[in-house]
């Protein structure tokens, strides 16, 4: 979008219009919740998703939490069950994030939880932040908004410092009240799993729940390995920096010269379009090796510069999976 950057837009009804109507164009909005500030984006929209993984700078997909204005919205893009189902009730709006099973065909762009089968979601407190969703409708995407590496930002100001010339605007909403991430919790292992400390203290799910959370390190109530966020990873063997596929292969393409590729990436060498297309295309490659029964995936040479270091880092996984 052409103009200066970032807008800063201010906590009124014009603030909230302009907000929304940059997420329905595919653009940046960082905004304030009772936690720490968001880096928004339409999370069905694959290249805006994409867009805030290159303004972050982050070396890798780490999944995303889905903000959202009530439990109506949230329904359309999580499965909850009757445990879930309380813990919203309790705890929503605040600062608590549920990692839920998707929905089949809830339209989340698969670059939102980087592949897996679960979305991190969420209910802020902010009035601010639930009457902009609440007039978006649907589900932002939001990491913390600041630069990877750095401290969460508070206040707009903040966000300015860290990632002022990469964003679209910054709606300022003031200073965030709580000022530490949203706690993570996992509903569904057994016990429930507390997966990142946060905003909302342990004791008080633990104290609505009658029961102790497992957590990292605790040797009595142990985190098994399956309810970390594993990454996704493609069945078929996958090798990277192909410029030409063996026969046995599908080749999955990035850039002008792959003719005779099974998908291509970004056939203009995009690589926010690349990076919005890559966990759909592992998907439906895969199954296409498995169907076809051909032994690898080969995938042609990928920029290590910008988003392209984030893709190389997942494909590397991939192939380390071997
Ligand atoms: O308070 C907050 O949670 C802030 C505000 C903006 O809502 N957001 C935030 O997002 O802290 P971020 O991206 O900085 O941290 C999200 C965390 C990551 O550590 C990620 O690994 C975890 O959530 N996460 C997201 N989806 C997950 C999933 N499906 N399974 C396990 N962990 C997940
Ligand atoms: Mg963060």
């Amino acid at each position: 979008m052409a103009h200066s950057r970032p807008e800063i837009l201010t906590a009124d009804t014009a603030g909230i219009d302009r907000a929304v109507a940059i997420w329905r164009k595919g653009g940046l909005v960082a905004f304030p919740t009772e936690t720490v500030y968001g880096l928004g984006a339409d999370a069905c929209n694959g290249p805006a998703v994409a867009a805030i993984y290159q303004a972050k700078g982050r070396p890798g997909f780490n999944p995303l939490i889905i903000h959202v204005a009530d439990l109506k919205t949230a329904e359309r893009f999580a499965v909850f069950d009757d445990l879930a189902r309380r813990l919203a009730a309790v705890f929503w709006p605040g600062p608590l994030s549920l990692i839920l099973p998707i929905v089949p065909d809830s339209g989340l762009s698969p670059l939102v939880t980087a592949g897996l089968k679960t979305v991190a979601v969420r209910i802020p407190a902010n009035p601010l932040a639930r009457r902009l969703l609440g007039q978006f409708g649907g589900a932002v995407a939001a990491p913390s908004a600041n630069p990877s590496g750095r401290i969460s930002a508070t206040t707009a100001a903040h966000v300015i410092d860290g990632l002022g010339g990469r964003i679209d605007a910054v709606l300022d909403g003031g200073a965030c009240g709580i000022g530490l991430e949203s706690t993570i919790l996992y509903p569904a292992s057994n016990p429930p799993a507390l997966l990142r400390p946060g905003g909302l203290a342990a004791e008080e799910i633990e104290r609505f729940l009658h029961h102790r959370l497992a957590r990292r390190d605790d040797p009595l109530h142990p985190l098994s390995p399956g309810q970390l966020a594993t990454h996704y990873a493609p069945r078929t063997t996958l090798r990277m920096n192909v410029k030409s596929p063996p026969k046995n292969a599908l080749w999955l393409g990035f850039g002008p010269d792959c003719a005779g590729a099974t998908l291509n990436l970004s056939p203009k060498s995009d690589l926010i379009e690349a990076a919005s297309n890559l966990f759909s295309f592992l998907h439906r490659i895969d199954k296409q090796a498995e169907a076809e029964g051909k032994p690898l995936i080969a995938v042609a040479p990928i920029p290590e510069t910008g988003l392209g270091v984030a893709i190389n880092d997942r494909l590397k996984r991939a192939a380390a999976m071997e």
